[in-house]
């Protein structure tokens, strides 16, 4: 985990994001349902740490991570990053042409490495070619640099003549980082870059990603729904429901003691750390709801066991419960919440 100097600037705030789909009119007349798939974020994220962002499948982690990235136009709200030169500007509103020096500054590395890499490309191409048309190098110079980070992320320089069917699943993974790093980015956005991959294969990457961030003071947006590796990894931790966030704290006050029932039932599926200490089943019962559809009032209230009747027809806001901590929860304080840390303890 890198630790955030207390002179840590901000390098991205996400200011009321929204990204909306449908809504639109088919070629029959109908209007297409809007589906909310992020409806209102906000937050912070300071350079050189690393930023979490957990949620259930479906609650709209890859569409702002996108956003965020502007491989998606958001709907609606701000995405104001910190360039090393110059002042500040709002990702999420420029044109194309406008967007181009910035572009480099935030990568992606994905979830499915497989996938994201087009199998027609050598590794020379798929890492080289970002570098040859953002005009960073040309000719032999791009075969260096290439090798390089091939090198770098743990590969040999010679596989860059290699098509990526060639390679492991983990492999794959190296790969993907090191296309993100050929243009010298700043901000990565990590979505899920370990969910597809063997367990023993996940903690070499994800130690690489740290030797990386701690190598050229990266700065990550960690996309996760595996709560042990946030805890591992991350500096802060943003919880996400259908669209927004729920809860926002530094990890170990998170672990500790979450605030919003959601977390306390996202933690209750992690496995104790001791395996025979026995843990009264809180699972998350029912479905994500429904982004086209949302609930009135409190959108999580149809799986919350602490709903009361205000819940049913009042929004709660996301409020700063104390320094730096946000929760979006009518309830919050009043409840008491398990962590992951206090049962560990409890049990040994
Ligand atoms: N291109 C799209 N068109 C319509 N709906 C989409 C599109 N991409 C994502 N969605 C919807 O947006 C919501 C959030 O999806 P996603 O960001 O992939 O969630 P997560 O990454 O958390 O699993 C889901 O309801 C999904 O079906
Ligand atoms: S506002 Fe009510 S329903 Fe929503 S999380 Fe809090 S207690 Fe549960
Ligand atoms: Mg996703």
């Amino acid at each position: 985990m890198s630790s955030i100097s207390v002179q840590a600037e901000p390098i991205l705030s996400v200011r009321d994001l929204k990204k909306h789909f449908g809504g639109k009119k088919t070629w029959s007349g109908a209007v297409s349902k809007t589906i909310r798939a992020v409806d209102g974020v906000t937050f912070t994220i300071y350079e050189g740490e690393t930023f979490g962002l957990v949620g259930e499948s479906g609650c709209g982690k890859t569409t702002l991570g996108r956003c965020i990235a502007r491989a998606l136009d958001p709907t609606g709200g701000e995405v104001v990053y910190a360039p090393k030169e110059g002042g500040a500007v709002d990702l999420a509103s420029l044109k194309p042409r406008d967007l181009r020096p910035y572009r480099q500054d935030v990568q992606m590395i994905f979830q499915d490495p497989i996938s994201s890499l087009n199998p027609r490309m050598t590794l020379l191409d798929i890492i080289g070619e970002p570098m040859v048309v953002n005009g960073l190098a040309r000719g032999e110079e791009v075969k260096h640099r290439v090798g390089d980070l091939l090198e770098r992320v743990g590969l040999r320089a010679e596989y860059m003549v290699r098509y990526p069917h060639a390679f492991s699943g983990g492999q794959r993974q190296r790969i993907g980082i090191a296309r993100a790093l050929a243009l010298n980015p700043r901000v990565i956005v990590c979505d899920e870059p370990v969910s597809a991959l063997d367990v023993s294969v996940q903690a070499q990457i994800l130690n690489l990603l740290q030797d990386l961030q701690a190598e050229k003071n990266l700065t990550y947006l960690f996309i996760a729904h595996d709560l042990g590796v946030v805890e591992y990894l991350c500096d802060r931790v943003a919880v996400m429901y259908v669209g927004q966030v729920v809860e926002l704290a530094e990890t170990s006050d998170l672990f500790a003691r979450p605030l919003h029932p959601y977390t306390e039932a996202l933690m209750s599926a992690v496995p104790p750390a001791n395996p025979r200490a026995a843990r009264a089943p809180r699972l998350l019962e029912g479905d994500l709801a429904n982004a086209a559809n949302l609930p009135p009032g409190c959108h999580f209230h149809p799986r919350c066991g602490y709903c009361v009747e205000r819940c049913r027809t009042e929004e709660p806001e996301l409020r700063e419960y104390s320094p730096g901590r946000f929760v979006r929860c009518h309830r919050a304080g009043e409840l008491k919440l398990d962590g992951v840390a206090e049962l560990a303890e409890a049990d040994l």
